[in-house]
């Protein structure tokens, strides 16, 4: 396979040599294309010995071969690494004043951005922008790792794990990934962990959710090519390396995530476990035992609906969007599992209902689990078996073929 290694100019240029070999060493043949700027952290010369191939940074270098045309034309797949703000800024407003840039805007296959920078450089409105514009080409540009950074600072503004950048990269071109890029250019949030409802400064009520669903459902929604932003409360498993995580606490910051996020998403997925009630009031100091006084009573109040709100938003926006819900239901004597299930699709307003059968030992923290997929449009329920990655990619699938099968309700989008 044929590779455009592109290296802007940033300190973290050095770690891209461990790239380029990982490249190389799996048999591609890599042409590495520096900005002016990267020569100053690594030089021409260690990337033509890394390489095998000849590089340099001069659109009037070998004119006969026109390079500027030729190398993103050839290319089955470029990468940026580190994507500084100015390559995103020259690359998003479609400037082509080098022969990297130049390149990517020859680009056939798909293109990877991994960014490094001061974490101020990155979160700047101006950077993010470009972020933007870019995903909605269809670039994929990962997160930045957090960590310390060049200075005595530390935030997001890392290059990721070169590992990571490898193995995003090679989910881009690998023949099993692409025949199943079925989400590329879909954006989706998925909130995952459990809240968490502070008592006191020490104590909260929480739940016993892992998170692992909702991370599996990342890194399913990612290989399929989706760009995923990961509302994640309390989770115990990290999250996947190239999706966008928005933490949260409490219930209340996950509606206010969940809401600012279902503006610019295709799809929102609350496999969350939402607090349904929090204490009514939070002691701003640790709540202590008294022989004195009696021992306190915990007053509690209803947490809003996240998931209902979120599809009374979608029909007063009329946006076009997809909102699964998840269910964790107990049969009883009255009525089974699914008769609940059921109800709450109906009480809640999704268009996919994924129910998991709780009990002790089941779903909670565990790596399998076992589910019913119900939908609002009247099909079929869906059973799913296995770990939760298996069941995640089941989930995944039948996402894109209810965004195949059902004809728009809402009205796409408007660019703001
Ligand atoms: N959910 C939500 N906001 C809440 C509670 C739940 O958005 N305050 C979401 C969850 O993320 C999940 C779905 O609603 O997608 C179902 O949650 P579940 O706890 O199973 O249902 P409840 O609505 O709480 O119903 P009940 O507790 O009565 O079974």
């Amino acid at each position: 396979m044929r590779i455009v290694l592109g290296v802007g100019g940033g300190i973290a240029a050095y770690k891209v040599a461990s790239l380029l070999r990982l490249f190389t060493e799996s048999g591609h043949d890599v042409s590495v294309i520096p900005t002016e700027a990267s020569t100053r952290f690594v030089g021409t010369a260690t990337w033509e010995a890394l390489s095998g191939n000849p590089v340099t940074n001069s659109v009037f270098d070998a004119i006969p071969q026109v390079n500027h045309v030729r190398l993103g034309h050839e290319a089955d797949l470029i990468v940026v690494a580190p994507a500084t703000a100015d390559i995103m800024a020259r690359a998003a407003s479609g400037q082509a004043n080098d022969l990297l840039t130049t390149t990517l805007l020859m680009a056939h296959g798909p293109v990877l951005f991994a960014p490094a920078m001061h974490t101020e450089m990155w979160q700047h409105a101006a950077t993010q922008a470009n972020v933007d514009t870019l995903r909605r080409r269809g670039i994929h540009v990962l997160e930045p790792a957090v960590g310390r950074l060049t200075g005595s600072d530390s935030g997001p503004g890392r290059l990721p794990e070169v590992a990571d950048i490898f193995a995003a990269a090679m989910a881009l071109v690998e023949p099993d990934a692409m025949a199943t890029q079925t989400l590329a250019g879909v954006r989706v949030t998925i909130s995952a962990g459990g809240t968490r409802e502070p008592l006191d400064p020490v104590r909260f009520l929480g739940n016993r959710s892992s998170g692992k669903q909702g991370v599996a459902l990342a890194q399913a929604a990612l290989a399929a090519g989706a760009t995923v932003r990961l509302l994640a409360a309390h989770l115990d498993v990290a999250p996947p390396a190239g999706v966008e995580v928005v933490p949260v606490e409490t219930a209340l910051e996950l509606r206010d995530a969940a809401r600012a996020a279902s503006r610019e998403s295709d799809v929102v997925i609350m496999a969350a476990a939402v607090a349904d009630f929090r204490p009514s009031a939070v002691s701003e100091r640790k709540i202590k035992k008294r022989d004195d006084i009696a021992d306190p009573t915990i007053t509690l109040v209803r947490n809003p609906d996240i998931l209902q709100e979120l599809v009374q938003l979608r029909s007063e926006t009329n946006r076009r969007q997809l909102i699964v819900g998840f269910a964790a239901e107990t049969g009883d004597a009255d009525a089974d599992v699914l008769t609940y299930a059921r109800a709450k699709l109906q009480r809640k307003g999704c268009d996919l209902l994924v129910v998991n059968h709780v009990g002790p030992n089941r779903v909670f923290g565990q790596d399998t689990t076992a589910v019913v997929i119900l939908a609002a449009s009247g099909s079929e329920p869906q059973e799913a078996t296995g770990t939760k990655k298996d069941v995640s990619t089941v989930i995944i699938n039948r996402i894109v073929d209810e965004l195949r099968s059902v004809p728009p309700r809402h009205q796409p989008d408007q660019e703001p």
